[in-house]
């Protein structure tokens, strides 16, 4: 496995990669790796070679006053996971690499970007299609793997992609969740030993809904009031969203219909947390993925 540092050395080993046929897979990441990442890179290793991992904390989609500085950073774990895991390239850059003094370009995917995460981290959206889009470039992937953990991310990276007729085809990939059902994330390692309970909440919203729609419950206003009396009942979590939305518009609806997501964000403690379900409708029943 070879650590890549600059734009340059990776653009040469993409288009390499491009002249011979191969089929790259990219994962992207901030590091900080888990089961979640690392379920990616085994998901990559179906069909392509060679497979790149970036690492690469982007400032672009930090607001002011949240975590960049202190978002967890492991390199040398996360090198030697990636390495174990079965990637051929770990793509590392500097954010002086990737966003050189004068750079000024954004990509928006409007629509999809400014409600539920977008509403609470104005510009979030932005940051994460534009370095996207770069990493696409510089790594030239056939298929690049997104986790369904970040359902509207997906989406948005999906919609960019068809949007701008990228040669990059987006793989969808499962949550990976912990025993208790807390989905996997950089971001739990910030939780307080007393907030571990607080934080499965979220899941624990979605899981009542299932339980409600496998019931026959069809009425989102009651599923969103059950989403949030669950997270609501702990003292240490503060509701920010618990939805149900269209998944392919991400707007909200009134009833189940085709396909949908509930989304849920919350803090525990100064930790934000997200989570979601997909619903999907298959005859006159609906079956919910957690
Ligand atoms: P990061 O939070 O490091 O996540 C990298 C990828 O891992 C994302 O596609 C995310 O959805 C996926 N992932 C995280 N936790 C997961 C879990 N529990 N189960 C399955 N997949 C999981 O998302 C980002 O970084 C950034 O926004 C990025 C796309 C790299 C752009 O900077």
């Amino acid at each position: 496995m070879e650590i890549v540092r600059t734009v340059e050395w990776m653009r040469q080993i993409a288009r390499e990669a491009r002249a011979g046929d191969r089929l790259t897979g990219l994962v992207p990441t901030m590091g900080a790796l888990h089961e979640g990442h690392l379920s990616l890179v085994h998901a990559a290793r179906q069909g392509c070679s060679p497979i790149v991992a970036s690492i690469f904390v982007n400032p672009k989609q930090f607001g002011p006053g949240e975590d960049f500085e202190k978002y967890p950073r492991s390199f040398e774990r996360d090198v030697a996971a990636l390495e174990e895991a079965g990637v051929h390239y770990v793509f590392a850059p500097s954010p002086a690499e990737i966003y050189p003094a004068g750079f000024r370009t954004t990509v928006d995917v409007a629509g999809l970007s400014e409600r539920l995460e977008g509403r609470s981290r104005p510009g979030h959206f932005r940051g994460v299609a534009t370095v996207v889009l770069k990493l696409f470039e510089i790594v030239q992937p056939r298929f690049a793997f997104f986790g369904r953990k970040d359902a509207q991310q997906h989406r948005i990276i999906r919609q960019m992609a068809a949007d701008l007729n990228l040669d990059t085809q987006i793989v969808g990939c499962p949550i990976v969740r912990e025993p208790d059902g807390l989905a996997m994330s950089s971001r739990n390692a910030y939780l307080r030993r007393e907030e571990r309970g607080a934080a499965t909440s979220l899941y624990r919203a979605l899981s009542a809904i299932k339980t409600e729609i496998e019931a026959g419950e069809r009425d989102v206003t009651r599923l969103n009031t059950v989403m949030r009396t669950v997270v609501a009942a702990e003292r240490s979590a503060a509701l920010d969203y618990a939805e149900i939305v269209d998944a392919d518009s991400l707007e909200p609806v009134m009833c189940l219909r085709r396909t949908c997501l509930a989304l849920v964000a919350a803090f525990v403690g100064k930790t934000r947390l997200i989570d979601n379900a997909l619903i999907e409708e298959f005859g006159d029943t609906f079956s919910v993925t957690l």
